[in-house]
């Protein structure tokens, strides 16, 4: 339904992406205005019909000075309303609520954004709703850290509060180890933490929420852990979970628990989990409040019909009035699969089952969705794949480039 009376909605975007959001923004009548970084004037896409005014920001490395960005912002207040402020990519959440508390815009405020980008914010605050965690601890204090390791058997991962993409996780088997990296992070230390590491499979639900209930939630299955994959290399591949297995439930029981215990109000999450491999416990992993990195939106797309990042727009743009309804969705299973490819155009002409549905495009990537009414077929499938991928074409995937992140 088109807006009774025009927004304006200004989308943040230091890397390119959300372009299905922008679209649908003002397909429902909104006036768009995006925010990008000035790096990427001449290589990004962006859907220029959908966009009313695009505005560059200096950055370096896609980050931007926030004083500037205020300023920037503000500048264009003066002669724009701005009804909603969105963050398209996870770097951009701090930025987004800053403005909007300064700005006194409406949407997710600074205290509720840290709990979707700071994985020490969201373990403390998943530890008093008494959530399933691995054991963690802020590397601050280094007593507090030594009794960590006195107490919590290894291994352990020492991650980075505000990263993505498995990006400077270290799994360390000593104490030893683990004081090596410690040290060496130097005035780095206090954007860490350090927790159990908990074998098993990792797993993630995709929801959209409003007025505080999730409306639409999809778990999937990662092949191998992420951090595998960024760290050894491989072939990433994710699934849906089975539609009414006991994973699935467990999986959108404690989906429900976080979502509601860290205080998503409205929008869209990528949750993820670990199904703990000595008892089938699912423990958190880690949440975040915007669409599921890379594919993941293609994937939940091609099973169920649901684009998140449209579903998205229609919520932010709704702003909790009631009017929000998820469209009718479909109930097919689904895979991905992506491997960088060693050849810069990899040629998948080979792979002609009719359940794929999708295919990559994009230099030194294959990257694969199939769909079909059966779980066990799409399984097959993935697995066949990632055995031929593996010989045809593989070669290490950069972080970045992980659809987990
Ligand atoms: N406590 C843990 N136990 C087991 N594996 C973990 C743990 N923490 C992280 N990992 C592995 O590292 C990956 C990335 O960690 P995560 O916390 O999801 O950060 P990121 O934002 O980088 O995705 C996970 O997908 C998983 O493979
Ligand atoms: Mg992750």
């Amino acid at each position: 339904m088109p807006l009774a009376q025009p927004l304006t909605l200004l989308a943040l975007a230091s890397y390119e992406k959300g372009h299905r959001f922008l679209q649908e923004a003002k397909r429902q009548g909104a006036r768009v205005l995006l925010l990008t970084s000035e790096s990427l004037r001449h290589t990004a896409h962006w859907p220029m019909d959908a966009i009313d005014e695009i505005v560059y920001m200096p950055d370096v490395e896609k980050k931007w000075n926030r004083q500037h960005t205020l300023n920037t912002v503000a500048y264009l207040a003066r002669r724009e309303q701005f009804d909603r402020l969105v963050p398209l990519d996870d770097f951009d959440l701090e930025m987004a609520a800053f403005l909007r508390e300064h700005l006194r815009i409406p949407g997710m405020g600074e205290t509720t954004t840290r709990y979707f980008r700071d994985k020490l914010a969201m373990r403390m605050k998943a530890q008093t709703a008494a959530l399933s965690i691995p054991q963690f601890v802020h590397v601050l204090n280094h007593q507090k850290v030594h009794e960590f390791t006195e107490r919590v058997p290894p291994p352990w991962v020492l991650k980075p509060r505000f990263l993505a993409g498995a990006i400077g996780i270290h799994k360390v088997g000593t104490a030893e180890e683990l004081w090596r990296h410690i040290n060496g992070l130097g005035d780095e230390q206090s954007y860490y933490l350090v927790e159990q590491f908990i074998p098993g499979e990792i797993c993630h639900v995709d929801s959209i929420v409003d007025h505080d209930q999730i409306l639409f939630a999809v778990p999937s299955r990662y092949g191998r852990p992420p951090l595998e994959v960024s760290q050894g290399g491989g072939i990433f591949t994710t699934r849906l979970a089975e539609r009414g297995s006991p994973v699935a439930q467990g999986l959108l029981r404690q989906n429900q628990l976080v979502l509601s215990a860290l205080g998503l109000k409205r929008g869209v999450s990528h949750t993820e989990f670990i199904v703990a491999q000595a008892d089938g416990k699912i423990y958190f992993l880690e949440t975040s409040a915007r669409v599921g990195g890379a594919h993941i939106s293609d994937l939940v797309e091609t099973a169920t019909g649901i684009n998140l990042w449209a579903e998205w727009a229609k919520v932010e743009l709704a702003g909790g009035d009631g009017s929000y309804a998820v469209p009718p969705s479909r109930t097919d299973s689904a895979g991905l699969l992506v491997s960088l490819a060693q050849q810069e155009r990899p040629d998948t002409t080979s792979y002609q089952d009719p359940e794929i549905v999708w295919r990559m495009d994009k230099r030194h990537h294959v990257g694969l969705i199939v769909r079909s009414p059966s779980y066990e077929r799409v399984g097959e499938l993935l697995d066949e794949y990632a055995r031929r991928v593996k010989v045809d074409f593989s070669a290490v995937l950069p972080p970045r480039a992980l659809p987990s992140d």
